[in-house]
């Protein structure tokens, strides 16, 4: 394991997260994954403990960052694939926009040879002490000012902004060779601008919500892509290899279902989850 002392533990209220907090005396990180509360307990008198840091909060995005620390997604091991098809020549830089852990730049070094890897996220309670990956705590748009790297990564976020104008933008100032981008985009001539309300079994709307989960047409993408500079850019479909049973939670959380042609198709809550990853080439 390459992360330092990490746990990740069970808990339902500030009770039972303040008790993970003493279990996990000795460990540097702790994961607390509640049903559906939102408990910012990182400094809480009840749970504090100094040999403890409560790393994040919220059950499934606290579950969704610990597992990936653990073993690469799927998606991100096709991504490296991807990756490789294009990259022509070692980078030395690369940034990760919306880096969350840095577990994606982590199982994706192979790529990279011996690039400096910076991780960017406007969220600062994911761990992030990997090895080799600098963290920078800050807001997408923001990157413009970080200077410029040959790569650029954004991973399963444009989805989730309210749009991917600005930051995209942001990145092509930034970016001097390519961009790698996974979202969910859609062949059809349409943006489909999705908010989605999570509740409890009280019909409690859990504090994150609502959340984006937006399916951008990949055609009116490549155009803007093309008008800010891009030379080239090349789609393809993320077809998950494994299945993934349905959450019992009743809450958003990816499963598969089977095609008639065999393929998986990737559900979460009502949504259908169309993947691509792009390569964009500047
Ligand atoms: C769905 S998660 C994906 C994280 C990671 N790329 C992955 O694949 O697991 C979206 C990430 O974008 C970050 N994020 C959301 N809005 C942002 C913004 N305006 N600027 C920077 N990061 C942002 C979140 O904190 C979160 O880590």
């Amino acid at each position: 394991m390459y992360h330092k002392r990490c746990a990740v533990a069970e808990g339902g209220n500030g009770f039972q997260n303040w008790e993970c907090a003493e279990t996990a005396k000795g460990y540097s990180y702790l994961y607390i994954i509640s049903s559906i509360d939102c408990l910012l307990l990182g400094r809480d008198e009840r749970c504090y403990n100094p040999d403890v840091t409560i790393a994040y909060r919220w059950s499934a995005a606290a579950a969704y960052h610990a597992a990936q620390l653990e073993s690469p997604k799927r998606s991100t091991v096709a991504l490296g694939k991807f990756i490789r098809k294009y990259l022509d020549r070692e980078p030395a830089s690369v940034i990760d926009v919306g880096c969350g852990t840095g577990a994606n730049l982590h199982w994706l070094r192979d790529c990279f040879g011996d690039a400096r890897l910076v991780g960017l996220d406007i969220n600062d309670v994911f761990c992030r002490d990997l090895e080799g990956i600098e963290f920078v705590q800050q807001e997408n748009c923001a990157v413009s000012e970080l200077g410029t790297f040959d790569v650029g990564l954004s991973i399963q976020c444009l989805s989730w902004l309210d749009a991917y104008e600005r930051p995209i933008q942001a990145m092509f100032k930034s970016c001097r060779q390519w961009m790698f981008i996974t979202s969910l985009f859609t062949d059809s001539r349409v943006d489909s601008i999705n908010r989605v309300t999570q509740y409890d079994e009280d019909f409690r709307a859990d504090s994150g919500s609502p959340y984006f989960y937006n399916v951008y047409s990949i055609e009116r993408f490549r155009r803007f892509c093309l008008a800010n500079g891009a030379k080239e850019i090349m789609a393809q479909d993320f077809e998950i290899d494994i299945d993934i049973p349905k959450p019992e939670h009743g809450l958003m959380g990816t499963y598969t279902v089977r095609a008639e042609d065999g393929r998986r198709l990737q559900i979460s809550g009502p949504l259908f989850m169309p993947w691509k990853m792009v390569a964009v080439r500047i």
